[in-house]
């Protein structure tokens, strides 16, 4: 949460790099109640209270009728908790958002003429609905093991009285049968993300500094290492084939494979925080990965006449992102152009400690890398600036053209006596020529730089295609997310066949 003060800290020379925008005036109680009013309505209106009362109805209905199933329907359950997730979430959205400015959790929307405050950590409202939803659901992927495990397979009535005490103490009421790795999974992917949620609210509260924060999701990871460690313990991967000669078909990494883990757990969450800054663009692609890490399970459940041996594994996943997907929507309502909440680091962090959740525990964190490439271009672009090369303001976000309406480019501005050292002003020059970024030099004298735009996917998105408006540039990212993902995922079960004997999905190659 960076509420007025990021206001503030926009309007420094360095905020959006341009020439120093006048701060805004402080804003009063009372103006700030009416800029709720008109634009963060409170109260569902009666089309949508009737529609979410419908639909909790509806799933609440799934819901009770999974349990006369004989395994419980998990998947069912799944879905039915979902569309309750997102009814709850997008109800909570509302009556909650105006508290959360009352009590300080807000931040101007920066690319408005009027720079509207809107409720911040909205992501927090999701992560705990979310959380109530996998919690409850704890019991349902089970069920079936229960009902073996406390009935002797499933007849408790016949097999119970007979089974004298000392037999029944020896069997553990035949809990060996119980899959408590299943169930360590679960509890841990629940205490990560319970550990995230909370780390991340304490960023949204405090505006914690980047160096500090850029560690965060490695301590809410260590649960989920070590259940990976216990259960499954697999370190070695798979050799390309034409290696294979030189190196064996398995190379065992050990230790490095817990440091390339903690590596996807830091980075999943933090990539998804700076690939951010225009209304929706948080949600919105954590939504496609989700999704289309949904299709890439239903691609292992739905293969072939004989259930997959990573079943298991994608219906795990399937149970942690439906959920996912039911918040996530509800919040992408509210927070799509124009904003009526911001999503906070809370909700970037949840979502991408959600993904690694699944990746690591379900064992495709390798697919998870291949969905995640816009954020890795993000990220590996960015690192002049993250990492103190080039200057870095605290918003890097794209700049709003009042008179257009338009977004553009924001810049980092150079000052005659402070120009870049050579080797940068090279790779600056280099990278202008290259049309990766734009540079302003001194009309009078060229070897002065002036401005050189932000280091973010979403500047280069508008030095190459802008001035755009703000939804505009949110969409056409999210369609390059797509189609980056859904290549990504060809890559890994068609194109991975040039170099690898067989991909696990089933098919073989030559
Ligand atoms: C990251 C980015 C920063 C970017 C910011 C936007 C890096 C290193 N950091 O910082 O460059 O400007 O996210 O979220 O890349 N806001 C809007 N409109 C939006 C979303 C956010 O105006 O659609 C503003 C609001 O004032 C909001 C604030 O950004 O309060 C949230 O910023 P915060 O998430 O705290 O920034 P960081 O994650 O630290
Ligand atoms: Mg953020």
């Amino acid at each position: 949460m960076t509420s007025s003060a990021s206001s503030t800290r926009a309007a420094s020379p360095n905020g959006h790099g341009h020439a120093p925008t006048p701060p805004l005036p402080p804003t009063t109680l009372k103006q700030e109640n009416a800029a709720l009013a008109a634009g963060i309505p409170s109260v569902l209106s009666n089309s949508e209270t009737y529609s979410l009362l419908a639909l909790t109805v509806a799933c609440a209905t799934v819901l009770g009728n999974t349990v006369r199933r004989d395994d419980g329907a998990p998947l069912t359950a799944s879905l039915a908790l979902s569309g309750i997730a997102f009814a709850a979430t997008y109800a909570m959205i509302r009556w909650l958002g105006p508290s959360f400015v009352r009590a300080g959790i807000k931040g101007a929307d920066l690319n408005k003429v009027q720079r509207r405050t809107l409720p911040e950590c909205m992501g927090a409202v999701c992560a705990v609905v979310y959380l109530l939803a996998i919690i409850v659901f704890i019991p349902m992927p089970f069920y079936k093991d229960i009902v073996a495990a406390t009935s002797g397979g499933g007849n408790r009535d016949v097999v119970l009285p007979e089974i004298v005490p000392a037999a029944h103490v020896e069997q553990g009421r035949l809990l060996h049968r119980f899959p408590h790795s299943k169930l360590a999974s679960f509890l841990s992917a629940i205490i990560s993300l319970q550990s995230i949620t909370l780390l991340g609210i304490g960023d949204d509260l405090f505006d914690i500094r980047w160096r500090h924060k850029f560690v965060i999701p490695a301590f809410a990871a260590i649960p989920l290492l070590v259940v990976y460690f216990v259960d499954f313990g697999v370190t070695s991967v798979v050799v390309p084939t034409p290696l294979q000669p030189y190196l064996g078909e398995l190379v065992e990494l050990g230790p490095l494979y817990y440091l390339y883990m903690t590596a996807v757990a830091i980075f999943s969450p933090n990539s998804i925080n700076i690939l951010a800054g225009i209304n929706g663009i948080e949600v919105a692609q954590s939504v496609v990965v989700a999704a289309l890490l949904v299709f890439n399970d239903a691609l292992y459940l739905l293969a072939g006449p004989y259930p997959h041996p990573a079943t298991d594994s994608h219906l795990f996943s399937l149970y942690f992102l439906l959920p996912f997907l039911g918040v996530s929507l509800a919040l992408l309502v509210h927070n799509w152009f124009p904003a009526r909440v911001f999503v906070g680091d809370t909700y970037c962090y949840f979502a991408g400690m959600v993904f690694v959740v699944v990746s690591i525990l379900g064992h495709f964190s390798k697919t998870l890398v291949l969905l995640l490439l816009p954020q890795i271009a993000n990220f590996i672009y960015s690192a002049p600036q993250i990492f103190g090369l080039i200057p870095c303001p605290r918003h890097r976000m794209p700049r709003f053209h009042a008179r257009t309406g338009l977004l553009e480019p924001s810049v980092t501005a150079w000052l005659p006596d402070r120009q870049p050292k050579p080797p940068i002003v090279w790779a600056l020059r280099l990278l202008a020529r290259l049309h990766l970024l734009r540079m302003t030099t001194d009309p009078k004298n060229p070897e002065i730089i002036q401005e050189t735009t932000n280091m973010t996917l979403l500047n280069l998105w508008l030095v190459w295609r802008g001035p755009l408006r703000e939804d505009r540039l949110a969409i056409e990212i999210v369609v390059m997310q797509t189609l980056v993902g859904l290549f990504g995922l060809f890559v890994r079960h068609r194109l991975a066949l040039l170099i690898f004997k067989e991909d696990n999905l089933g098919a073989v190659g030559y």
